[in-house]
């Protein structure tokens, strides 16, 4: 099995399952443009998300973890018209051209956009009183436990905790690993492991990203 399999695998769901979409596309088009990283979810992946928002029926959304929108824009299609969507980025430039994708697919009116390290922010938030039916966590790996801590503080029981990139190309496996990346994610999954208020499972995923996956947190008790 190689990458270019798992590509061309990724390529032909993409082409049955998620229809051309000129505002998605314009908005890796203008996240290129721009230079930021290619680390957005994949189409399948953000459909994903979107289905798992419908399914639950999602009315507030945290993600943590902004780039260009790609994923903002596939979470907050899932919300109905009075629903909200806040999303955390640190790098300013990367924020405005979120900004601009945000209002180029019509959904300005449900996404805030907070720029600042996610660690910053997240306790703000919480002191607002905001509750979220649904978290995204796909900032920096690093803090990745301490995202998942403040997340279980802002969802209830009910909610669902979704985390990217839990498998790193099978580094995960790796206790004694040096990269600070693998060591947040490892923190993160035991945690995971420990907490009685969450019911969780993690799958590994292969496509057009390469070798990863992404952990699923059913938020069990308050
Ligand atoms: N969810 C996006 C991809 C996010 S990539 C998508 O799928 O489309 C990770 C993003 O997290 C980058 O834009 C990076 O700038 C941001 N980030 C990294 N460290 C952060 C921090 N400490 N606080 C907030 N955002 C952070
Ligand atoms: C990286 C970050 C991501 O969120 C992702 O999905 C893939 C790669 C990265 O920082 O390399
Ligand atoms: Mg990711």
């Amino acid at each position: 099995m190689s990458q270019e399999q798992w590509t061309a695998v990724d390529q032909y769901f993409t082409n049955l399952l998620v229809p051309a979409d000129a505002v998605l596309e314009e908005a890796l088009r203008a996240s290129d443009a721009a230079g930021l990283p290619q680390i957005n979810v994949a189409p399948n992946q953000g459909k994903l998300l979107m289905l798992l928002a419908q399914v639950h029926q999602s009315r507030t959304i945290l993600e943590i973890g902004t780039l260009g929108g790609y994923s903002t824009i596939w979470l907050a299609r899932a919300l109905p018209s009075d629903g909200h969507l806040i999303t955390l980025e640190i790098n300013p430039t990367h924020a405005e051209v979120a900004r601009k994708n945000i209002e180029r697919a019509g959904l300005s009116s449900l996404v805030e956009i907070r720029i600042g390290s996610a660690l910053d922010n997240l306790p703000k938030i919480a002191a607002e009183g905001h509750k979220f039916d649904l978290v995204f966590i796909d900032a920096d790996k690093v803090n990745t436990p301490d995202y998942f801590s403040w997340a279980l503080k802002m969802t209830h029981r009910g909610s669902l905790i979704i985390c990217d990139n839990v498998v790193r190309k099978g580094g995960v496996i790796e206790a004694g690993t040096d990269d600070p990346n693998i060591q947040g994610i490892r923190r993160f999954n035991e945690l995971l492991a420990a907490e009685p208020r969450v019911s969780a499972t993690a799958i590994q995923t292969v496509g057009v990203k390469g070798y990863d996956g992404f952990a699923l947190a059913y938020v069990v008790a308050d």
